[in-house]
Order: structure tokens, then sequence, then C-alpha cells
């Protein structure tokens, strides 16, 4: 990708002898004559380095310089003061510029500052990124587990992890399913390649196909740019295709020819282009009935459960809850600010007692909620939600009590019929006469569910989750 500079001075002049100088060197220069002129182009486009005048009609540089800084944290700001203007360039470097120029500038001086700024900002990304990796690599090692169902499954990750083969992850909601993919990348020979997620069931169609296969130039309305999809981006790494059962019908067969052939063609291109990419998936539903219900291929669902990977429901894991117990304690008293030490027996009691409808993601809010309200260093039953006290025995009583609220009749309606439907959304939304968006809604609402099903992304870029940090 060449460097990008933004020029930005009401003065026609200073703007045409910035552009002339730095032309001399292989950078792309735009020019803008005001504050909201600059803008308007960081907003199309990513800069490097912005070199803007303080003093301007409207916005000045000052204010141009905050909303960079918080648009667009990356790019490197120099400012250019008049000669005299000590104090602007005082305020500029408080504010978070690089550096000032003081005019009129020599092209000397503005080629040294703008290859110091540029040393500056490659170190910044890269400062960045490795950052992110270490807090990704950090959360898929904090995995947990010591009862002998978890045990099983770490063996299974460890013999996956230095292979290429497809791995399948399947489980209920919230029983660390994207987790456990991350595992098996950091564990495994990948660990140097990236890791790329996309969220199957949060995007439509269009943007789901551009964002895995990438686009030509022109492919489509819109494509101003050539974009590299997923399958390009994640090469000799990881992706993990989440919540794989809710992939358009359509990509299915897409899909499938990417892993038998491991090539992909980008939209609007005939070049075929060749992917070393580990495929994961996930789903929290049972595929087979899907297949029966036409709506999943079964010759896809053989190519990507070369390894079957199940995770077990917290609910057959009490032996888990303990340690992850103090892992949680230990990460939101970290993010509180708190020092709470323990759960009292009484809560341990409750706990083994309760159904976690929500597995390990409950838990985690349970207990970020009560670090946040409690008051001692030890989280008793007034800390947690009342419903982890009625609807919490395992009992199957009525559902109907006199002191309950309407909100806690119909959660615990909800999470009846979830259970007695195997967890099956589609069907359970059926049964209670609501649409599945409504279910979703009151899952997320009951801290059960991320929106839109997982890590859900809003549009096609931000859909690459890349080392966005588990949901
Ligand atoms: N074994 C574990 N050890 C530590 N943390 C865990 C474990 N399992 C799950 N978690 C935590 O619980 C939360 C949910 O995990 P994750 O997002 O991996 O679940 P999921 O199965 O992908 O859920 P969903 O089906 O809703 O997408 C995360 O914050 C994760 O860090
Ligand atoms: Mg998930």
């Amino acid at each position: 990708m060449s460097t990008a500079i933004l020029v930005v001075d009401d003065d026609a002049l200073v703007n045409d002898f910035l552009v002339t100088t730095l032309r001399e060197s292989p950078y792309e220069v735009d020019t803008a004559f005001s504050a909201a002129g600059a803008l308007e182009k960081i907003a199309g486009r990513e800069y490097d380095l912005v070199i803007s005048d303080v003093r301007m009609p409207g916005m000045d540089g000052l204010a141009l310089l905050e909303r960079i800084r918080t648009s667009a944290p990356d790019t490197v700001v120099v400012i250019m003061t008049a000669f005299g203007e000590i104090a602007d360039a005082v305020r500029a470097m408080k504010a978070g510029a690089f550096e000032y120029l003081v005019k009129p500038v020599g092209a000397d001086v503005t080629d040294a500052v703008v290859a110091r700024a540029l040393e500056f900002r490659r170190l910044k990304v890269e400062n960045r990124v490795l950052r992110e990796a270490v807090t990704r690599r950090f959360a898929a090692e904090q995995l947990i587990g010591q009862s002998a169902p978890m045990k099983r499954i770490f063996d299974l990750i460890d013999a996956v992890a230095t292979s290429r083969a497809t791995v399948l992850i399947t489980g209920e909601s919230g029983t660390g399913k994207e987790l456990v993919a991350r595992a098996i990348h950091y564990r495994g020979t990948r660990r140097q390649g990236p890791f790329e997620a996309i969220n199957c069931a949060a995007l439509p169609e269009t943007l789901f196909e551009s964002s895995l296969f990438g686009h030509e130039k022109g492919a489509f309305t819109g494509a101003v740019r050539a974009h590299r999809g997923l399958f390009e981006t994640a090469d000799a790494g990881t992706l993990l295709l989440d919540e794989i059962s809710e992939i358009p019908t359509p990509m299915q067969a897409k899909l499938l020819r990417v892993l038998q052939e491991r090539e992909i063609q980008r939209l609007g291109s005939d070049r075929r282009i060749p992917v070393d990419v580990r495929m994961i998936a996930t789903t929290n539903r049972h595929i087979p009935t899907e297949i029966a219900a036409g709506n999943f291929r079964e010759d896809l669902f053989y190519r990507l459960n070369v390894v079957a990977i199940d995770l077990p429901p917290l609910r057959d894991r009490l032996a888990d809850i303990p340690a992850l117990i103090e892992l949680f304690i230990h990460r939101y008293n970290a993010e509180n600010g708190r020092s709470v030490r323990r759960v009292s027996d009484a809560v341990l009691r409750l706990f083994e007692r309760y159904r976690w409808p929500g597995n390990v993601r409950e838990l985690e809010n349970f207990i970020e909620r009560a670090i946040v309200v409690a008051g001692g260093d030890t989280l008793t039953p007034e800390d947690f939600p009342r419903d982890l006290v009625t609807d919490g025995p395992r009992s199957k009583g009525r559902i109907i009590e006199p002191g309950l609220s309407i909100y806690e009749m119909e959660k615990a309606l909800i999470l009846a019929t979830l259970e007695a439907e195997g967890n099956n959304q589609t069907k359970a939304s059926d049964k209670l006469g609501i649409s599945s968006r409504t279910l979703r809604n009151k899952l997320y609402e009951y801290g059960l569910k991320t929106p839109g099903g997982g890590a859900a992304p809003l549009c096609a870029e931000e859909a690459v989750t890349r080392g966005a940090e588990p949901a």
C-alpha cells in the first residue's frame, strides 16, 4: 500500500509548494483548503500523515487535530504555524501533534519531518498490531477446564492444532466455541499467521460473498476499490466461520468449492487465487437436523466435519465452575478496580443447582455484574440476579408462582421452552409464538447471547473481526 499524505491549508501557495516537494518522493499527496474539506477526505480513505495549518477560516487546525485523533488514531498529524506564533505550536504539541513546521517551510526541513513522522506512524501501527495479537493470544490461553469432559477437549485441541484439518465446533450458546477456535490457532503451527473471523449470521448475502472472496474494482455498484477477501487475508493462518448454519444457501456451494479446490476467485474476476487457510466452523444448531430440513448441504457438512469438537454445556461440567469463577473475579476486579476475593458457599451451592442456559458466558456476566454492585470482598446470593434462585433449581415445576415479576415469568417460560426444544431457537420461537429475532433479542437482554448471535459486525469491513476480542 502506498503512503498517503493530506496537506491542509487555506493558502493555495503553501499547498502547491508542499505538494510539489512531497511528490518528489513516492507519496500519494492530496490537498484540502479547509478543515471541513480535510475531514471529508479523511472519511473516504486512510492517510498516513496529515500536515495542517493552524489558522484557517472555520474550524482551525487544532480542532481538526482533535477530530483526527479520535476518528483516525493511526494517522500522524504535523501542524504548520506562522513564524512567531510559538504559542500555537505549543498548543498543537500538547494536543498530540507529532511535530510542528514553522512557515515559510523549506523543502529540506519538510522532507526530514515527513520521514520521521512516517517512521513514527509505522512503529505506532506495528505496536498496536502486536499488542492486539498478545491480547488475543492471552485470551486463547485462558481457556479453563479441569473437568473430565474439558480434559478431553484439550486433548482434541492439541491433536488438531498442528494439522490443517477443518474443524467443526458445536455446542450450546456461550460454551466457549470461539475461544476453542482461537486456542486451536494459537497453539498450532499457524500461530504466526493471521486469525480471521466472520459471523455468518450477521451479514446479508452480497456483503458476505465479497467479505469472504473479495472483489475487483467495479465488480458491483459501490465497489470503488479492489478488496481482498478474508480467504486472502487469512492466508497461512486460520479462518473462523462463526455460526455456519446461518450461511446463505447459495454461499454453501461456493464454500464447498473452496474446501475442495483450495482456491478462490474474487467477485468480478476470472483469476484463480490459491489459498492456504485452515477453516474452523462453529454452530449451536444440530446440523443433521438442518440437513434433514433441507437448510444445509450434506456434502458441505462432511467437508467441514473432518474433526468434530462438541463442547458440553456447563451444567454437565460443574467441576469447571470454581476455576472459572476465579478467572472472572480476577478479570473484572482488574477492569473495575475492585478487590473481591471469593464467592460465598451459598453462591457455590446455587451455581451447582442452576441450569446455566447461557453457559460460561452467563456465568461470566453474573460475576461481572456482581463485582460491579458488590460492597465487600465476598460475593453473596444478594449480589446475583433473583432468577438464579427462582428458576435456578433444575425442577420442571410450575412457572407461574406468586411473587414473580412478569419479567421473571417471561424469562422462565422462554428458557424452559428453549430447553424443551433442545436449544433449537427456530422451534422454540414457533412454540412461543414470537419471531426468532424477538427471541434472540430476549436472550441478548438476559445476557445469554451477543447481538446478532455472536460478535456482530455492522458492515462488510467491520465484519472482518480482525483481532476483535472474543465476544
Ligand atoms: N473454558 C473457558 N474458559 C474461560 N472462559 C471461557 C470458557 N468458555 C467460555 N468462556 C468465556 O465465555 C464467553 C463466551 O465464550 P464464546 O464466545 O467462545 O462462546 P460461544 O460458544 O462462541 O457462544 P455463542 O454460541 O453465543 O457464539 C467468552 O467471554 C469466553 O471468554
Ligand atoms: Mg460464538
